[in-house]
């Protein structure tokens, strides 16, 4: 089977290259899948570039999650198993970048035949981080309001329709006009640009009302600028730092406000939630999915061996969607939106 593979630390198109190894051995709970389709994710840059909370030995399987059919099973999978379609969950115990991949059937949630393999294969990461972000912090109600940075990213846009499906609005902070443009059509309640007074352009779109939970994935100053407008006792959660600087938090806020502020990061809850409570939300998500409520946007899918191009479009600024690799489709071919 053809694999990419990690060979150190560094540049993704220096450090990843397609080998074909030998299919490996399964064991008595593994399945062999054939891989449908998996994304690019941010995450999967760091972890290539040995910025993420998860290292490898090398030479390394790479990339985190993914969708595909179940090929093969081990002498004490469940036969009903073969031929599904599985979500591969990110443990980062098997790349997803891959022909075909060897996991444990506890790594693998049940997807329906029915959906879009690119729009299934994105579940494990975003999704339903957006889910675990709108419902662990805070009893958000409807009518409330959350504010949220990078929100034309796909976590924006996930979030954007899970905020909906609940009657929960929201406030998106974007960092340029098209990228508004394309919230707005996801259905953002309101759109700020990151400027010079983007506390008083927040303000002003929200009229008088509060927040209620901010969720930042950028870092900096931005989510200060939000934080200002929530609510007393209100939440922050970080999930990410697109621009590698910590949250500048207000202090005089912060403190006579009483604000909280939370760190997210999903493998947490992937290695300690209980394992019914994984399946259900994945498989809920999985749902939404198949009925069209949740997707997010895809700008190109790609063949396993152009993966140099992918990572280069992948790693591109002011993309309109997600990257993904497909697999057994040949060539390559523009996705739709
Ligand atoms: N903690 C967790 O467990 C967890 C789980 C899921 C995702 N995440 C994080 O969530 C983030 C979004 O992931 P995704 O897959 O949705 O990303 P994505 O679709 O690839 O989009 C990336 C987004 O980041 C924005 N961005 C990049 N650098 C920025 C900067 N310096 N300032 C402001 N915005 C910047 C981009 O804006 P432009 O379009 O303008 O370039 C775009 O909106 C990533 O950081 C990812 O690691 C974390």
């Amino acid at each position: 089977m053809r694999q990419l593979q990690l060979v150190a630390h560094g540049e993704p198109s220096d450090v990843i290259e397609l080998r074909t190894v030998p299919d490996p051995a399964l064991g008595p709970e593994d399945v062999l899948i054939s891989m449908e389709a998996a994304p690019l994710n941010p995450s999967d840059f760091l972890f290539v570039r040995g910025m993420y909370g998860v290292r490898p030995a090398f030479p390394s399987s790479v990339g985190a999650e993914g969708v595909g059919r179940v090929a093969k099973i081990g002498s004490k999978v469940d036969v009903a198993l073969r031929g599904k379609r599985v979500l591969i969950l990110p443990t980062y115990e098997q790349g997803t970048w891959a022909d075909q991949v060897v996991a444990p059937v506890r790594n693998l949630v049940p997807m329906s035949d029915e959906a879009d393999p690119l729009q299934l294969s994105m579940i494990g990461i975003n999704p339903v981080t957006a889910y675990l972000l709108l419902n662990r912090y805070v009893s958000l109600m409807p009518d409330d309001w959350i504010g949220q940075t990078a929100a034309n990213a796909a976590m924006g846009q996930y979030i954007i329709a899970l905020a909906k499906l609940a009657g929960v609005k929201t406030l998106n902070v974007v960092r340029r006009e098209e990228a508004a443009e394309q919230v707005r059509q996801w259905g953002g309640d309101r759109v700020v640009l990151q400027g010079d007074n983007l506390h008083m352009d927040i303000e002003e779109a929200l009229d008088g009302k509060k927040l209620s939970l901010v969720l930042d994935t950028v870092g900096g100053t931005p989510v200060g600028e939000l934080a200002k407008s929530l609510k007393p006792g209100g939440s922050i959660v970080v999930y990410g730092l697109q621009s590698g600087q910590f949250p500048a938090m207000p202090p005089k806020e912060f403190v006579y406000r009483g604000l909280s502020l939370h760190g997210f990061w999903l493998i947490n809850w992937i290695r300690n939630a209980p394992g019914t409570e994984i399946e259900e939300i994945y498989q809920k998500l999985g749902d939404l999915v198949a009925d069209g409520s949740l997707s997010a946007a895809v700008e190109h899918v790609y063949p396993l061996d152009q993966f140099k191009e992918a990572f280069k479009q992948s790693l591109k600024s002011h993309r309109a969607g997600k990257i993904l690799f497909k697999f057994g489709t040949g060539g390559s071919t523009l996705a739709s939106r």
